[in-house]
């Protein structure tokens, strides 16, 4: 393959769907899309992808049953026990984006000390997005911003979109090249919506559950095949 996003952002939906198609209940759903999650953070990497963020939880997914809601926060803990090693066999860096002030203590402790120690990995930047929306972060951003030119006795007027960029939760992360959403939905859902200004966006019919391999190798085809102008003219 020729052109290789750096940035895949992925918005895993269809988990419900997936499990109600089996006759099952949704949480096995949530339980089987994790399996995936791991598959294509390998998957991704071979292909040669440096960063890779994934939608786990938003902040409008409160709104849901609270069983569900448990049993997604314990999927995510059993992923941030099992991650230090994960992270240590595979060079890879966890960063998690979205407000997480609200989550439990020991969910806090567990996402700090991770990021700390997989800080130095230089193989996939891996960024989990959790109480993560899009506008929540740029909200977040903009105040944050607003009192660093305060603090530096400048005006309001003289706020810049970089500094807006610069206090976003990616800060240091290259906006998304490519954006997939699985399940056959068309919407970003509160994603990304400052750093998705000029990604390529891959939409496809397939459950994160059943999403392998083969159909990220079709997404990454997709993306070689669209000719990105970001406002200019085509180069070809
Ligand atoms: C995506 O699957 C996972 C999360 C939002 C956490 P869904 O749970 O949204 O699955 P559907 O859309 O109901 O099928
Ligand atoms: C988006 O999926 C959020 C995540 C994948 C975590 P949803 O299933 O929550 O989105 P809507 O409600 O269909 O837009
Ligand atoms: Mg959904």
């Amino acid at each position: 393959m020729e052109k290789i996003p750096q940035h895949i952002a992925i918005i895993m939906d269809g988990n419900g769907r997936w499990a109600k198609k089996r006759g099952l209940p949704r949480n096995v759903g949530h339980s089987q899309g994790s399996k995936t999650v791991r598959k294509i953070c390998e998957a991704a990497w071979n292909f040669g992808v440096k960063y890779l963020t994934i939608y786990a939880f938003s902040t409008e997914n409160w709104s849901r049953p609270q069983e569900e809601i448990d049993a997604l926060m314990k999927l995510l803990r059993g992923f941030l026990k099992d991650a230090e090693k994960q992270c240590a066999e595979n060079n890879m860096r966890v960063r998690i984006i979205g407000d997480i002030s609200v989550l439990p203590e020991d969910m806090i402790t567990s996402i700090k000390h991770l990021e700390e120690v997989s800080a130095v990995n230089t193989g996939l930047q891996f960024q989990i997005a959790l109480n993560y929306g899009g506008k929540d972060e740029i909200l977040r951003a903009v105040k944050k911003a607003a009192k660093k030119l305060a603090n530096e006795g400048k005006n309001i007027e003289d706020m810049t979109t970089a500094d807006i960029s610069s206090s976003l939760d990616t800060a240091e992360i290259p906006d998304p090249d490519l954006i997939i959403r699985t399940s056959g939905e068309q919407r970003l859902s509160n994603f990304l919506m400052w750093q998705s200004a000029y990604s390529e966006f891959y939409f496809t019919d397939v459950l994160w559950p059943d999403f392998d391999k083969k159909d990220l190798e079709k997404a990454i085809l997709y993306y070689g095949s669209r000719d990105r102008r970001f406002g200019g003219l085509s180069k070809n």
